[in-house]
């Protein structure tokens, strides 16, 4: 597929350095949006000879506004137009206390939700110009701790030190990647003026490289090993990655939440269902919570993402006013 290009960040491990080789072998132009350079370096070498492809890598901390925006503007002096976006890097490093970004937000929705949700913002343009563009989100199966309605993000949490105590990776990891499935359906709902389909995937497992194990603590690591024996390889996920940006089937999907499929995923009843068919629910994968149905939320996150991130939507209200301006 020559002259489409196709963005990944966090390409140099697991899922997103499986899915650089399989679009570099399918013959896309790949970046590899990366921040650990030393690792990246070597990654990208292995994936330009496998692939037998011109990859290219270029220097991205997601959870980093300055960063971001060096990227996007590099990225936008080389190249016309973006058909492929996959924001696949997730912060989620198991024990790890309380961080926050450069930028004064807590780390895993700097990561997770508002750098992604800048940096969709930063290419729009790009992404404009190509025929068919797509993006996807790498979802989590964790949503589903919101079949129980009390559970809600709390947004006090993405930005407040007054958490620190009850903070866990874990708690905030759910919210982020719930966080994301909601951004999901409302970028979708946005930029359909643009053309542009906006989907998540929802991972239930793939199994974690030596290096991510290696960032966990101890008590943890030896869970990731042993996790690792029972689901699939990270390729699995990356074929999932590709079939949902490229296939023709899903060229006017736009909204959606996949499964491993991949398959379309449905909204639950707002009504509990009943214990048998709630837990039908839990261990399945084809209904996902009610929770991101609620517009009251989904508008409240983006506008606290707009806020947190310097209001780049103001540059994408220009843009539908006029059509031309990118
Ligand atoms: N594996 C699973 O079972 C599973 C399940 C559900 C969801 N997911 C999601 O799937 C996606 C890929 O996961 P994976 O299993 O392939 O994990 P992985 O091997 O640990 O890959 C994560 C990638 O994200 C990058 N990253 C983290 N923070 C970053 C930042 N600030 N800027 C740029 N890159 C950053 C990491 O780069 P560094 O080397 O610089 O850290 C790494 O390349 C993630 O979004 C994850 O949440 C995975």
């Amino acid at each position: 597929m020559k002259n489409k290009t196709v963005i990944i960040t966090g390409a140099n491990s697991g899922i997103g350095k499986e899915a650089a080789l399989k679009f570099a072998k399918e013959n896309y132009t790949v970046i590899m949006a990366c921040r650990n350079m030393d690792i990246s370096r070597r990654v990208h070498e292995q994936i330009t000879k496998e692939s037998n492809n011109e990859v290219e890598l270029m220097e991205l901390d997601v959870s980093s506004f300055e960063s971001i925006r060096k990227f996007c503007s590099d990225f936008q002096n080389r190249y016309e137009q973006l058909d492929i976006l996959i924001h696949n890097a997730g912060y989620f490093n198991h024990g790890e206390p309380y961080r926050e970004s450069a930028d004064g937000i807590e780390l895993t929705f700097a990561t997770n939700v508002m750098g992604p949700f800048l940096m969709t913002h930063l290419l729009l343009g790009q992404l404009r110009k190509s025929e068919d563009p797509r993006i996807l989100f790498a979802g989590s199966n964790i949503i589903k701790h919101f079949f129980d309605p009390k559970r809600k993000i709390d947004f006090l949490d993405c930005r407040h030190e007054q958490i620190i105590k009850s903070f866990t990776v874990y708690k905030m990891y759910a919210q982020s990647k719930m966080a994301l499935t909601l951004l999901t359906f409302k970028m979708a709902e946005k930029f359909e003026p643009f053309g542009i389909k906006v989907n998540a995937l929802q991972i239930n497992g793939a199994r974690m490289s030596k290096e991510t194990i290696k960032k966990f603590k101890p008590k943890y690591k030896l869970v990731a090993w042993v996790q690792n024996l029972f689901i699939p390889p990270a390729s699995y996920m990356a074929d999932k990655y590709f079939k949902i940006c490229t296939a023709e089937q899903f060229k006017h999907t736009t909204g959606k939440l996949f499964n491993d499929k991949p398959e379309v995923m449905q909204p639950s009843p707002k009504e509990y269902p009943g214990f048998i068919k709630q837990m039908k629910q839990i261990l399945g994968t084809r209904v996902y919570p009610a929770y991101p149905e609620n517009t009251n939320v989904s508008d409240k996150l983006w506008a606290i993402c707009a806020e947190l991130t310097g209001n780049p939507i103001i540059a994408d209200e220009k843009q539908q006013a006029d059509p031309k301006i990118v």
